[in-house]
């Protein structure tokens, strides 16, 4: 009973222990969370380990000093392995079972009182022992993830390298696949790239400068996003547009040409005449335009 208890209170030190680090490193070592039970797992193994194999040499150097107290008493020297097995299927033979019949009997059938292989028994401690840990581990110290944690954090996960995914997909973005993104956030960036690079000669508001106005319906590479985007990568440097793919990447080219691509239409102050020709939305002739260029 002893010696449940320490093995239940070292059990109990070492989860704690994991417990108490995994929140200490939770920022810096991501490994060490990810493996965290594995690692418990390990310590708590080899500490059982240790354990059996102190027990063993205490075992050994018993019965070294019964040999030597009591030379004539051993016979049959057996190999570690044979003992092993003998006492782990420790049972009754078969010759010696009068030893443990009982008095019950029904039909001629007769009950022994043998008892449980010991190698049952070991497993069905272990099984205890596993128990109290996975207690202590999930339910009682909270160190572990239960199935719904566990599952939330992996989705995270998965959410994050999906994120990563797209976003090096993003600069795989040519004018041959370029789309417009409604999405606010890519609007937001987009507005940021022109406010920070092109106003100076489109305009506060697009309304155009030395460069075209972008809030008419006249375009002079024209007006579909694949043009928008050629136009912005290639530039026009002959005409003081400079190719801008040097110094965008393929996504914020994307990015700034959706935000372009919503001025049509705004209404601002002082614009600058139309240049170009009609482009009318919808009609799309991305290729040809593109191509051009
Ligand atoms: C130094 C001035 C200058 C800057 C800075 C500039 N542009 Fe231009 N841009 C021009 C000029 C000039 C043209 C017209 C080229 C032509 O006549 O072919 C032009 C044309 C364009 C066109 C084609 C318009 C049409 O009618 O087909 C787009 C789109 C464009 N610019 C986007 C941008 C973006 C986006 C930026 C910032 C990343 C930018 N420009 C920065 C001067 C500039």
């Amino acid at each position: 009973m002893r010696i449940l208890k320490y093995i239940l209170s070292v059990f109990a030190v070492i989860f704690s222990l994991g417990g108490a680090q995994a929140q200490d490193t939770e920022s810096t070592s991501g490994l060490y969370a990810q493996y965290q039970l594995e690692i418990v797992i390990a310590v708590a193994g080899l500490v059982c380990l240790a354990a059996l194999l102190a027990l063993f040499t205490a075992l050994y150097a018993l019965r070294s000093i019964a040999a030597l107290e009591h030379p004539q008493e051993q016979v049959v020297k057996e190999s570690w392995w044979q003992r092993f097995w003998s006492n782990i299927n420790k049972a009754v033979p078969v010759e010696q079972e009068a030893t443990v019949m009982t008095s019950h009997e029904y039909d001629g059938i007769k009950e022994l009182d043998n008892k449980l292989p010991p190698w049952w028994l070991y497993g069905f401690y272990f099984t205890i022992l596993f128990g109290v840990g996975y207690l202590l581990h999930y339910h009682v110290f909270g160190t572990g993830d239960l199935q719904q944690e566990e599952y939330d954090k992996q989705m995270a996960q998965a959410k994050e390298e999906v994120e990563t995914y797209l976003a090096s997909q993003g600069n795989r973005i040519d004018e041959s696949t370029v789309t417009f993104s409604d999405d606010p956030a890519d609007l937001a960036v987009g507005k940021q790239i022109y406010d920070a690079n092109c106003l100076v000669c489109h305009g506060t508001e697009g309304q155009g400068v030395v460069g075209p106005n972008f809030t008419d319906k006249y375009w002079i590479h024209g007006g579909d996003m694949a043009s928008i985007f050629s136009t912005i990568k290639y530039g026009v440097p002959e005409k003081g547009m400079i190719p801008w793919e040097t110094q965008l990447t393929p996504q914020q080219i994307q990015q700034v040409s959706s935000f372009i691509y919503t001025l049509e239409g705004t209404n601002p102050p002082n614009p600058k005449e139309p240049q170009g020709e009609l482009f009318e939305r919808g009609e799309s002739s991305t290729s040809e335009e593109s191509e051009a260029i």
